[in-house]
């Protein structure tokens, strides 16, 4: 089964055509994320302009890279939410005009839960297992999800305030680093002299009984530091990364082990982080839980989650009734 998966939900426009939830056979990424870099941030009209213009050579190329034909199309999926509205409208004004057009059943997918079939994507290190707990970590949400079957998600907790993406970009614009803040934190982190610090973020909530997270005093903290102005850029990026690494495995592993879980998925942008990637693999090693990663290039929005999704949800929609639903979240 052959579905085009259409994702616009942020400032990235993307298809991508996959063969039963898991063969990737194209995925293309347009990013308007150059243009934000002077705002130190996403600016909604600049995204949604681009996202109009780029649209639909983006899912030409993915047919073309897929060496597939719409007539060889079985569905169309769209992210519907949640997201920008803007950005939204583009995604699925187009995905309902051409599941009119070329009389295509057209599936709709939270973009969330687009994130954890990323795991399910090929090349991957393991299928994941059930029950599992997913973390979703990405510029908007921080989300942590039980899942004991394909299809079913118990919103176990999330932030309170500030997502891990919206900290790892507001901590980055504070030291003066670009935008997207994430890749560009670990960068410098990953060059600076670990382990040679003076001082010590905190963890927030890492001990509470609950699932939650709160980020926005680590970026306080961060402020702080900062305005001392004694201490170099790279030391600061690595121990914020350190601080919010170590909340996000902590609470993960909490919520696995509670829950008898027997693989932990991961998706979202931050999840592209390899520190990250490091501190859960060995949490996994040691308590004896699969650890699952996407590929770095599915862990930031994609068209292929999207497509992914799609078939192991199949959540069909009516093209003349789908609304983009920027407010969408877990059940
Ligand atoms: O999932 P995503 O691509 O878009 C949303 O759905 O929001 O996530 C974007 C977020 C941004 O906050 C970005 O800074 C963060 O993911 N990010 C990273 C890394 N790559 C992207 N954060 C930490 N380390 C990275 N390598
Ligand atoms: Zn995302």
């Amino acid at each position: 089964m052959r579905i085009l998966g259409i994702e616009s939900t942020c400032d990235e426009t993307s298809a991508a055509i996959v063969e039963d939830g898991k063969k990737v056979l194209s995925n293309i990424v347009a990013s308007s994320s150059l243009m934000h870099q002077k705002y130190g941030g996403i600016v909604p009209e600049v995204a949604a302009r681009e996202q109009i213009k780029v649209i639909i050579p983006t899912i030409q190329e993915a047919l073309l890279d897929a060496n597939t034909t719409s007539a060889e199309l079985d569905a169309i999926a769209i992210a519907y939410g949640p997201g920008l509205i803007g950005s939204l409208l583009i995604g699925v004004e187009t995905a309902r005009a051409l599941a009119l057009a070329w009389e295509k059943p057209l599936i709709g997918v939270n973009h969330l839960v687009g994130h954890i079939y990323a795991n399910w994507l090929e090349p991957a290190s393991s299928v994941p297992q059930f029950p599992l707990v997913a973390l979703v970590v990405s510029g908007g949400h921080t989300d942590l999800i039980l899942m004991k079957k394909m299809g079913q998600f118990k919103w176990l907790g999330g932030t309170r305030d500030d997502s891990a993406g919206e900290a790892f970009d507001k901590v980055a614009r504070v030291l003066g680093l670009g935008y997207p803040g994430g890749p560009e934190i670990e960068k410098v982190a990953s060059q600076s002299q670990s382990g040679k610090s003076t001082f010590r973020l905190p963890r927030p909530m890492i001990g509470s009984g609950d699932f939650d997270f709160s980020f926005s005093g680590i970026k306080t903290a961060v402020v702080n530091i900062a305005g001392k102005g004694n201490l170099d850029v790279g030391t600061i990026s690595y121990e914020f990364q350190e601080a919010v690494v170590d909340v996000l495995v902590s609470k993960t592993l909490k919520a696995t082990k509670k829950y008898r879980g027997k693989s932990i998925v991961v998706g979202g942008g931050v999840s592209a982080n390899g520190r990250l990637r490091e501190k859960m693999a060995d949490a996994g090693e040691k308590n004896n839980i699969d650890v699952i990663f996407p590929e770095k290039r599915m862990s930031i929005d994609n068209g292929a989650m999207i497509a992914a999704a799609a078939f192991y949800e199949k959540n069909i929609v009516d093209p003349l009734t789908l609304r983009a639903d920027p407010g969408l979240h877990f059940d």
